[in-house]
């Protein structure tokens, strides 16, 4: 299409779509930008923007979900004999190298505030500082020592933050982990809205988009050919983590063990929630099906809810520490998850060229939650493992979920090692 039709083309998008503010600015910017601006609307699809735009317009239809608690095992109560028969099954998976990771660091960390991709972050450990990307290294550095082979390592990138994240793993040697063996992969974005539906515009006249949501790991793992890769290495189990818990065990023979003997596609690691009132999303079963629900879904009577051993029936957390079989993300990668919305305060550039800098929620953010795809499965296995072993996350750039708790978790935790 030579830029005149293009442009043209683009124009009738947004009239079309009822988008006029960026019509006004695509018609008065100057020719280079004008083309690049066009290009960037002809991208778009605007039948999945009006359908999202849609929903937020919309109270949302109360389904009536039937919620139950759901089953779990608990590590350190497993006999010794199913100790071992799940360790022997998950080592065997590990050392015939069928058994990949894939680390999420795709996201914005808007809450830690650090300026470039959350696994640059330092946390000032025992013996010396680390970035969370040299945590997760090591974490699988050691496991390739005690089994003998090397476990490929894929990370999610966004576009946001994909150049910034090579260049520093090419930059600390890759942390020793052997280079052939880390493949990057980048995730999908979707256009932020504001709230009146129009299209929100970056400065230099983009549109302004964000990462659509953990959620589209497995759609972007199929795009990526990395399921088609994984297929024809052999790879059966697939673990995913966030990157931003320094206490994150990402080898674990016990959790796949448990998932073969459950004959699960998907397993998970939980830890228990310490207290009704903690602000993590629990398993359970919903009208029938594995389930996290958001602690803000979860009614109050029954967070407060106890077995008669006074464990709280609603209170595994998941902690982003999830196993799939290679069948299952392929299955799941071919189903449209839900987009959920957040509010989000987005600095725009106006019609009249004006960078606005915003101090309240403005715009519509859409995402994709990675746990949504549990429910399209009948069941799934649960391995409670404990908070000082398995999770010390970094969220927030004070208080609870910190550096400075996951410093003290993780120095804890090595030093008793
Ligand atoms: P969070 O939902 O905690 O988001 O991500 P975040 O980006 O780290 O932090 P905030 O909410 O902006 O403060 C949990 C995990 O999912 C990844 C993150 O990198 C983290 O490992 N993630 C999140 C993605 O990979 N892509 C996304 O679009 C969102």
């Amino acid at each position: 299409m030579n830029v005149e039709n293009l442009i043209i083309e683009a124009e009738k998008l947004l009239e079309e779509n009822l988008q006029d503010s960026v019509l006004r600015v695509l018609k008065k910017l100057p020719e280079d930008k004008k083309e690049k601006l066009a290009q960037e609307i002809l991208d778009l699809d605007f039948e999945q923007l009006k359908r999202l735009y849609k929903e937020t317009q919309e109270t949302p239809e109360i389904l009536e979900k039937k919620l139950d608690h759901m089953n779990y095992v608990d590590k350190y109560k497993l006999s010794p004999e199913k100790t071992n028969q799940y360790t022997q099954l998950g080592e065997d998976i590990i050392k015939n190298g069928n058994y990949a990771v894939v680390t999420m660091a795709g996201g914005q960390g808007t809450r830690l505030g650090h300026k470039g991709p959350k696994g640059t972050f330092k946390i000032d450990v025992e013996p010396e500082p680390k970035y969370l990307f040299q945590i997760l290294a090591e974490n699988l550095e050691e496991a390739n020592k005690k089994y003998g082979i090397v476990i490929p390592w894929y990370i999610m990138t966004s576009t946001e933050n994909d150049k910034e994240t090579e260049e520093f793993f090419k930059k600390h040697n890759y942390f020793g982990y052997p280079q052939n063996s880390v493949k990057f992969f980048t995730q999908g974005n979707l256009p932020l809205l504001f709230t009146n539906g129009s299209l929100v515009l970056d400065k230099d006249y983009n549109i302004k988009i964000a990462a659509d949501g953990n959620g589209c790991i497995y759609k972007s793992m199929k795009k990526a050919g990395i399921l088609d890769e994984m297929k024809k290495n052999n790879i059966k189990w697939v673990f995913i983590g966030a990157v931003d818990n320094a206490l994150l065990n990402m080898v674990d023979p016990i959790l796949i063990g448990l998932a073969i003997d459950e004959k699960h596609e998907i397993a998970s690691k939980s830890i228990p929630k310490n207290s009704p009132k903690e602000r993590v999303g629990v398993f359970c079963k919903a009208n029938g099906v594995p389930s996290v629900i958001e602690y803000s879904e979860l009614p109050e009577e029954m967070a407060e809810m106890r077995d008669e051993d006074g464990e709280l029936l609603y209170g595994e957390a998941h902690i982003m520490c999830n196993l799939y079989t290679l069948e299952a993300l392929e299955k799941i990668a071919e189903i449209d998850l839900p987009y959920h919305v957040a509010n989000k305060k987005t600095d725009y550039m106006n019609e009249d060229g004006e960078y606005i800098e915003v101090t309240e929620p403005n715009a519509y953010k859409f995402e994709a939650f990675i746990f949504d795809a549990f429910n399209y499965f009948d069941d799934m296995s649960i391995l409670r493992g404990r908070r000082e072993e398995d999770f010390a996350p970094v969220k927030n750039k004070e208080g609870n979920d910190s550096p400075e708790t996951a410093r003290k978790l993780y120095n804890d935790y090595h030093s008793k090692k």
